[in-house]
């Protein structure tokens, strides 16, 4: 929480000088500079790279690669001599490598990604799924299909595949997107490579981002004005199309032969930390559309995964950067609110908890230690849970006698980020001054754990922990606090709810000037919704600014789309150090990943044995085997609502799957419509938390009636769900798949389905369609398989007569969400869904069955004790039904102790049963609705450990 998104209001500090220290030191502020006018700005004169020396591998090629003609000098410095290196790694993934051959560049060490290395198999180069072909002059390569050798390149950089330059401005208020040429440029502060993509391709991914597209990416042929997606790290409050917190240069293409009517899904991932713009741009009257990657700095290190099912490439994309975290079973319960009845699991705290804004305290007044002690174990006894957040930036002391170990220990230790003369680099966040851990430096995870364990002894015993303001946020420029009077503690920003920042906007449809601020449906009698009430404050902004004036175009000489110009803008300088002489400007968009992994390996320290529960804001590549993430500071309005499910899509992609929004919304004062859905439809995300900015209206889902009612309806449905989510995140950590799914994961040949993000998937099996818009009492969705998949309604389990290919209507009254069942599927329940997970889990199980039209259902469950880090005891059970049949089958070596109880089968005929057997042996407790078709069985009392086989005849 606590972004402030008030760009403008800088205080500016005194800019640092810079000196170049070493081939990695770029300089941002003042000193070095190199004049503008040594460089083109123009690519077209660019000579590209012709490949000379190649050499067959074992597992692929490498080739030298040199520049082709005089150094044109664009953005940087032309890099004369470069290395080519081919691996093809495993079946499904091929790695195409072009880096300078002197090493100078900036490349992320494997200390800090541990990347999966190549199988090391010679086989592959003749039968992996993807090839490697090439041209020699000018350099160009493509990557193929072996099975299709003539089918349009899954990427392509050969000039003759790409339109013909120079292009004019493809956004024309936005001359940077003006495409000069398409050669490769290797600089020092500039790299580019340019792909032809198939004319209007189903990009997905590239993130992270609030796209006015959608979940699926506007590469400028649906009417707008494609894509500028710019990874670089941004502490700003959710804007549309723009870089926020989070960079994932990762994209998956989902392809569709209108010949064969049949689809393929591939992945490309640039490994680079680097600031960057992709484009995704269709010039005008081109036959083909593109991506163009814009780096300024590492390498162009990429990766291809074969795919080709969109599930397969969000696999191998996680088999190569690392499987998600394990979670607890108690991360999945309900965080926020306690009273009347409805579920909680979870209390957390914001940094009021802290006295003086600083990290690892409690503040004496309103949260003394022993207080926040005793309330912790009065949770903890109930079996619930407490997560402090931890802001990035830790407070400087103000004065000689200032006590505040944190800081003087990290001095101790020397792990705060530098200037670039080696002394301490002194920003400002909510407490005043602040230094900020680096990372690299040897003792900063020590320190890290130290700080933790401290805070903890003095009371504040969490179960987990939320990372803010971690991209990292700094609110003045530069090293503001160097010579700085330290004592000064006000910052340059109004908390909200402080007079002049005062909390005042409403959803759409609401008007506070009319209706007053109780955000409510109806007063006395009269809806209070309006179509005319306040408009929405929703706009897009342009892409980006770096094209705009005054953002500082000097270095780097290529200006990214930096949403807030100025790459030093609201954050640490770039020019900041780190130990071992590396440059923020090349580390900035890993600071957050890193703190995540840090603190990660501390809470395995002070709680040994124990999953560590994170969610953080700003991530990288492998973020999600450390933490979780939320959605970042959205608003209190519908169309956030809405963007809430592309930002839970992208987040499974990038392998995070843990992760949900702000439900009712952050910024802003919500009112009880917009909180009654949100408070649904958040129930069928991963992450579920409400929170609320300072300031606004109360938010708690039990300030309004029919909100404390939706939410329980929802959550009772979310904790007998449950041992389903468990399972398809104990499969997105041993697999990497996705535990929610669009919609065409699973039906990738209805190209109806692919732009859909209103509705989505949990797993295979759960199809949610949720109302997003205010003043609606229906809902439209899509029903995927074209008529072959039988949906059948969560609570009535009534079989929905859909329409095919097109949407259908469903009833959407409030309070109520639409879920359905997808045919084929067995899914574990709880059967009695209760407060806590713990007590929920307690409970017996009992298991829902829908048929196919053949009979036929699978599924499985995972069950282990939640809370253990792997390996640990885990007994996986199988579902498996035919006509009249039912088998349970246990494999491992955990002791499943609940029972099951009860057995719905949904599908079972029309004709009701004359018996029902348990292992061979008749059982009387059972019920049939031939209306729809099931049959309940009850007090089975089956021990899951041993299977066991149902049938029915
Ligand atoms: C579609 O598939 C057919 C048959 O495999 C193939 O010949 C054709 O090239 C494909 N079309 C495209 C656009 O890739
Ligand atoms: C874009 O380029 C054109 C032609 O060089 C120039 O006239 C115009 O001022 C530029 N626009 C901006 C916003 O820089
Ligand atoms: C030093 O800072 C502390 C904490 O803000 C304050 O209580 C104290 O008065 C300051 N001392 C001096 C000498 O300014
Ligand atoms: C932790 O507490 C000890 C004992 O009070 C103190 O010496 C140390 O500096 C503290 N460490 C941190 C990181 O705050
Ligand atoms: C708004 O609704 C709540 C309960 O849902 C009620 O307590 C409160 O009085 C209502 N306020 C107004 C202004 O109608």
């Amino acid at each position: 929480m606590l972004t402030t998104f008030l760009a403008g209001a800088l205080l500016l500090g005194r800019a640092a000088s810079a000196q170049r220290q070493s081939s990695l030191v770029h300089t941002l502020l003042g000193g070095s500079v190199v004049e503008d006018s040594s460089f083109s700005r123009n690519v077209s004169s660019c000579p590209g790279y012709k490949l000379s020396g190649l050499h067959e591998t074992k597992t692929g090629l490498t080739a030298r690669l040199s520049l082709a003609g005089p150094a044109c000098n664009a953005f940087g410095h032309d890099v004369a001599d470069l290395t080519l290196e081919v691996t093809y790694d495993t079946q499904t993934r091929l790695h195409v490598n072009i880096y300078d051959s002197a090493n100078s560049q900036f490349t992320i060490p494997s200390s800090v990604i541990q990347l999966d290395k190549s199988s090391g198999n010679p086989a592959l180069k003749e039968n992996s799924d993807l090839v490697f072909n090439y041209e020699s002059s000018p350099f160009a390569f493509w990557i193929t299909r072996r099975s299709e050798p003539d089918a349009q390149p899954l990427f392509d950089t050969r000039a003759s595949s790409l339109p013909p330059t120079p292009i004019p401005p493809v956004i024309p208020d936005d001359n940077s997107t003006a495409l000069d040429g398409f050669p490769l440029v290797f600089e020092d502060q500039y790299l580019q490579l340019t792909s032809a993509l198939p004319l209007g391709a189903n990009i997905y991914g590239l993130g992270e981002v609030i796209a006015s597209s959608g979940f699926r990416r506007d590469v400028g042929t649906d009417g707008g004005p494609g894509t500028i997606q710019t990874m670089w790290a941004r502490d700003i409050a959710d804007p549309v199309d723009q870089n926020v917190y989070g960079s994932h240069p990762i994209y998956m293409e989902h392809r569709y032969n209108e010949t064969t009517k049949r689809s393929q899904s591939h992945g490309v991932f640039h490994f680079s930390a680097a600031g960057s713009d992709t484009l995704l741009l269709t010039p005008p009257s081109s036959p083909v559309s593109l991506v163009q990657y814009r780096a300024i700095g590492g390498t162009l290190d990429f990766y291809f995964f074969s795919g080709p099912s969109p599930q397969k490439v969000i696999e191998q994309y996680g088999a190569l950067v690392g499987l998600p975290t394990w979670q607890p079973y108690w991360g999945f319960g309900w965080r926020r609110c306690g009273p009347r009845g409805i579920p909680l699991e979870t209390m957390w705290n914001d940094i009021d908890l802290y006295h003086a804004f600083r990290d690892f305290t409690t503040d004496p007044t309103s949260f003394p230690a022993n207080e926040v002690k005793a309330f912790i174990e009065e949770l903890a006894s109930n079996n619930q849970h407490y997560i402090p957040i931890v802001d990035a930036a830790v407070a400087h002391t103000v004065n000689a006698t200032d006590v505040y170990d944190p800081y003087t220990r990290g001095v101790e230790l020397d792990v705060w980020m530098k200037n670039p003369d080696g002394s301490e680099y002194v920003g400002q966040v909510w407490p005043g001054y602040t230094v900020f851990p680096d990372w690299f430096s040897e003792h900063a995870t020590e320190f890290w754990t130290e700080a933790l364990k401290n805070w903890t002894q003095l009371g504040v015993e969490f179960s987990g922990i939320w990372l803010d303001m971690n991209e990292v946020s700094s609110f003045c420029i530069g090293s503001c606090g160097s010579g700085a009077n330290l004592s000064n503690t006000s910052v340059p920003f109004l908390l909200p709810g402080k007079p002049g920042n005062l909390v005042t906007d409403y959803p759409e449809g609401y008007n506070a000037d009319v209706w007053g601020p109780s955000g409510n449906m109806t007063i006395n009698g009269t809806l209070t919704y309006n179509s005319n009430g306040t408009s929405t404050t929703l706009s897009k902004r342009g892409l980006g600014a770096g094209g705009q004036k005054g953002v500082d175009l000097n270095s780097p000489p290529y200006a990214i789309h930096n949403g807030d110009g100025y790459l030093a803008t609201h954050a640490v300088a770039t020019n900041a150090t780190h130990a071992g002489g590396v440059v923020d400007l090349d580390v900035h968009n890993l600071w957050g990943m890193m703190e995540e992994k840090a603190t990660h390996l501390a809470l395995l320290t002070i709680h040994p044995g124990k999953r560590p529960f994170l969610i953080a804001r700003s991530t990288f590549p492998s973020s999600g085997k450390w933490s979780g993430h939320w959605l970042g500071d959205n608003f209190s309005k519908w169309a956030y609502m809405h963007y809430n499910i592309q930002g839970v899509l992208q987040f499974q992609l990038f392998q995070i799957p843990m992760v949900g929004a702000d439900t009712c919304g952050f910024n802003d004062n919500t009112d009880e419509e917009l909180c009654n859905r949100w408070m649904q439809l958040s129930a069928f995300m991963p992450f579920y938390r409400n929170h609320n900015v300072m300031g606004a209206i109360s938010q708690e889902p039990y300030r309004w009636e029919s909100v404390a009612n939706a939410s329980r309806t929802a959550m009772e449905v979310r904790y007998s769900m449950l041992p389903y989510w468990y399972t398809l995140f104990a499969n997105a950590s041993t697999y990497g798949s996705p535990p929610v799914r669009a919609l065409f994961y699973e039906f990738p040949d209805e190209p109806e389905l692919f732009g859909v993000d209103s509705q989505y998937l949990i797993g295979r099996d759960i199809l949610v369609t949720p109302v997003l818009s205010p003043n609606a009492s229906t809902v439209d969705g899509f029903f995927p398989g074209r008529g072959r998949t039988i949906w059948r309604d969560w609570y009535t389990h009534s079989v929905v007569n859909a329409t095919t290919g097109a949407n259908t209507t469903l009833d959407a009254p409030l309070g109520h969400i639409n879920v359905h069942i997808r045919d084929g599927s067995a899914l574990l329940l709880h059967a009695q869904p209760s407060y806590t997970t713990t007590e929920t889990r307690a409970n017996p199980y009992s298991l829902l069955v829908s048929q196919a039209a053949d009979g036929y259902a699978f599924g499985t469950a995972y069950v282990d004790d939640g809370e253990s880090v792997p390996p640990t005891p885990h007994t996986t059970l199988t579902f498996k039904a035919r006509k009249g049949t039912l088998s349970i089958a246990a494999v491992g070596n955990f002791d499943v102790e609940q029972k099951l109880e009860t057995v719905t089968v949904l599908g079972v005929g029309s004709n009701q049963p004359r018996e029902v057997k348990l292992n061979g042996k008749k059982v009387d407790n059972w019920e049939f609705d031939e209306g729809v078709e099931r049959l309940v069985v009850k007090q089975l009392g089956i021990d899951l450990n041993k299977g066991a086989t149902l049938t029915w005849s």
